[in-house]
C-alpha cells in the first residue's frame, strides 16, 4: 500500500494502534477462540479477518486435480515384496506433492480415538483450570495458547494450540494436562516407533542403507502439538491455519472427520479428504534440505469450519529445541556431479531460529546456495 496524505497515515496508525490493544485483550482473555465462542461472538473479530486474496482457491479447469495417495502399509514389515512396493509409493508422494496418507501403519484405532477425545477434553475443560496453562513463555515444559505468532502474523487464525516435547526426554505424566496425560505419554511412544519405521522407508526410497536417516538422528526428537478449531460462525473470512510448511524432517498429522486441511499444489489448493484410521504424513523443510530437493515439503493450511470443533495432533520429528552442534546438509551419498548441492550445512537449530526471525521468507531459500 501506498500512503500519499496524512488522512491515510493517521487512519493507519489508529487500525494499527486498535489491531494491537484488541490482540492484547484477546490474548489477555486466556480463554482463546474458543473462549470467543463460548461467550456467544456470532461475528469474527477484525484481528481474524484475511484479506481477501489468502482465502480463495484457484481452481484451472484445465489441470486436473491431484489427490493426495492412500498408501496401505499392512506387510511393510513382514513381507518383502509388499515393503518394496511401499518404498515406491511413498518416495512417489514423497516426491511428487509431499503429502500422503498412511492406513494400517500399526497404530490401534482406540489409541487415536482415545488421543484426539483427550485433546477435546483439555479444551473443554473449566476455563479456570486451563487458563492456568495459557503462556506465551516459550521454556515451560507445556505451552498452550492461542496462535504462538498472535503478535507478528497480519491476521490471527481460528484455531487455539497446546504442545510439548515428548522425545528424546518425554515429559513426566505430572508435567501433562490432567485431561490427556495417559493417551499422550502411549500416542507419543506409538508414534516415534511409526516415525523410525517412515525413516527407513524414506532411506530406501533414497536409495539408502534403510538406517541412514535413523543414523543421522532424524528420529530423535518429536514435538506434539494439539490444535482445537473451535466452529467458526463466518468460516470465509478467515483461516483455521495459515499457508505454511513444516520445518521439522517430517509431520505425522492425527485429523477427526471433520476435515479443511489443503495442500498447494500447482497453485490450487487440494484437498487431504479424512479418511477413518489413517494417518497424515508430510514432508518437513528438513528432509527437502537433506534429500537436496528431492522430496517436497510441500505448503498447505487449514480452512476454518462451521461444522466444529476440529480437532487435530501433528507430531514433529525435529530436535530444533535441543540444541546440538551436529550439521544437516545435502547427504553426500545423493550427490554427483549432475546433483550437485543445493543448500549449505545447518544445525537444526539454527535452521529453525531463521524462521522465528523472518516468518515470511523460507529458511529453505535462506539456505539455498
Ligand atoms: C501444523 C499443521 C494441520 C492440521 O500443525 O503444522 O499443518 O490439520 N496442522 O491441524
Ligand atoms: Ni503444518
Amino acid at each position: 500500500m501506498v500512503v500519499t496524505n496524512t488522512a491515510e497515515v493517521s487512519a493507519l496508525v489508529e487500525s494499527d494502534y486498535d489491531r494491537a490493544t484488541e490482540l492484547k485483550a484477546f490474548d489477555e482473555s486466556k480463554a482463546g477462540v474458543k473462549g470467543l465462542v463460548d461467550s456467544g461472538v456470532t461475528k469474527v473479530p477484525r484481528i481474524f479477518i484475511r484479506p481477501p486474496e489468502d482465502l480463495d482457491n484457484p481452481t484451472d479447469p484445465n489441470k486436473t486435480q491431484l489427490s493426495i495417495p492412500v498408501i496401505d502399509f499392512k506387510g511393510f514389515d513382514t513381507d518383502p515384496i509388499q515393503r518394496k512396493e511401499i518404498i515406491d509409493k511413498v518416495g512417489d508422494a514423497s516426491e511428487a506433492c509431499g503429502f500422503f496418507q498412511v492406513i494400517n501403519h500399526g497404530i490401534p484405532d482406540s489409541i487415536m480415538e482415545e488421543m484426539k477425545n483427550g485433546v477435546r477434553r483439555f479444551y473443554e475443560q473449566d476455563n479456570e483450570v486451563k487458563k492456568r496453562l495459557y503462556t506465551r513463555d516459550i521454556t515451560r515444559s507445556l505451552v498452550y495458547n492461542s496462535n504462538f505468532d498472535l503478535y507478528h502474523s497480519s491476521a490471527a487464525n481460528w484455531r487455539d494450540t497446546f504442545y510439548c516435547f515428548m522425545a528424546p526426554n518425554p515429559l513426566m505424566p505430572e508435567e501433562l494436562p490432567e485431561a490427556c496425560r495417559d493417551v499422550l505419554t502411549e500416542y507419543s511412544k506409538q508414534v516415534m516407533k511409526l516415525g523410525f519405521s517412515l525413516f527407513e522407508l524414506l532411506s530406501e526410497a533414497l536409495s539408502l542403507n534403510p538406517n541412514h536417516l535413523n543414523e543421522m538422528d532424524c528420529a530423535e526428537g518429536l514435538a506434539v502439538v494439539c490444535h482445537y478449531y473451535p466452529a467458526c460462525p463466518q468460516p470465509e473470512l478467515t483461516l483455521g491455519t495459515s499457508k505454511h510448511s513444516d520445518n521439522d524432517f517430517f509431520t505425522v498429522l492425527l485429523q477427526d472427520h471433520i476435515g479443511g486441511l489443503q495442500v498447494l499444489h500447482n497453485n490450487q489448493w487440494v484437498d487431504v479428504h479424512p479418511v477413518p484410521g489413517a494417518l497424515v504424513v508430510n514432508i518437513g523443510d528438513l528432509l527437502q534440505l537433506i534429500s537436496n530437493d528431492k522430496f517436497k515439503s510441500v505448503e498447505h493450511r487449514v480452512l476454518a469450519n462451521n461444522e466444529g470443533p476440529r480437532v487435530s495432533v501433528a507430531c514433529f520429528f525435529s530436535t530444533s529445541f535441543q540444541p546440538s552442534s551436529k550439521l544437516y546438509g545435502p547427504i553426500k551419498e545423493l550427490l554427483s556431479e549432475d546433483n550437485p548441492p543445493l543448500y549449505r550445512e545447518t544445525t537444526v537449530k539454527d535452521f529453525v531460529d531463521y524462521l522465528a526471525t523472518d516468518g515470511i521468507d523460507s529458511p529453505l531459500r535462506h539456505f539455498r546456495l
